[in-house]
């Protein structure tokens, strides 16, 4: 979708998706995705993981004891109307009890993507860090923010 596409990076293809996911659908990554559903209409996609699992994630951000999540709702109609905090407060007190040995949520999001950043702070996160993140992957390209909630 138009909204999702610049700040997700995947390819909308089964085998981009196979290699972006697969993995944690076998197990043999940690990351855990999750549907998010509406009524019991599929709505959007978040995902959950100890940053410690990811090593070099984990020394980018400067964040230890933290859990990290991505999300986003597919369906443009559902944007723009405050489900984004709901959906990331909900969720990070679920990755709490998921995860007992964290101590805080560690988030890092685009300055341009207004809408996810400030979906952070209606869900009570507090930007830690303005500025470049050594990465990867695409979606961390540009200035980012970096935002964290306590347990
Ligand atoms: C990010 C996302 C989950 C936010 O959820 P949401 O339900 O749209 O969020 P809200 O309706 O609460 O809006 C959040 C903020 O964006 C603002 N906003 C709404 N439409 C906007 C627009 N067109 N441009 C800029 N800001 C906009 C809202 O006004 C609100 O800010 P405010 O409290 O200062 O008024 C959702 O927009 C989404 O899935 N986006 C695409 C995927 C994505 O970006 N994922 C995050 C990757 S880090």
């Amino acid at each position: 979708m138009p909204h999702v596409s610049p700040w997700w990076s995947e390819e909308p293809t089964v085998t981009a998706l196979e290699t972006s996911y697969g993995p944690s659908v076998d197990g043999t990554d940690p990351t855990e995705g999750f549907i998010i559903e509406l009524e019991g209409r599929p709505v959007g996609f978040i995902q959950r993981y100890r940053l410690d699992d990811y090593p070099a994630w984990c020394e980018a951000l400067g964040i230890e004891r933290a859990a990290g999540i991505d999300y986003m709702i597919g369906v443009a109609e559902l944007i723009g109307v405050g489900l984004g905090p709901i959906i990331v407060d909900s969720f990070t007190k679920l990755t709490f009890e998921r995860y007992p040995d964290i101590d805080r949520m560690g988030v890092a999001v685009q300055q341009a993507n207004h809408r996810s950043w400030r979906t952070l702070e209606k869900a009570g996160y507090v930007r830690v860090f303005e500025g470049m993140i050594e990465s990867d992957d695409p979606s961390d390209a540009g200035p980012s923010y970096v935002y964290i909630r306590a347990r």
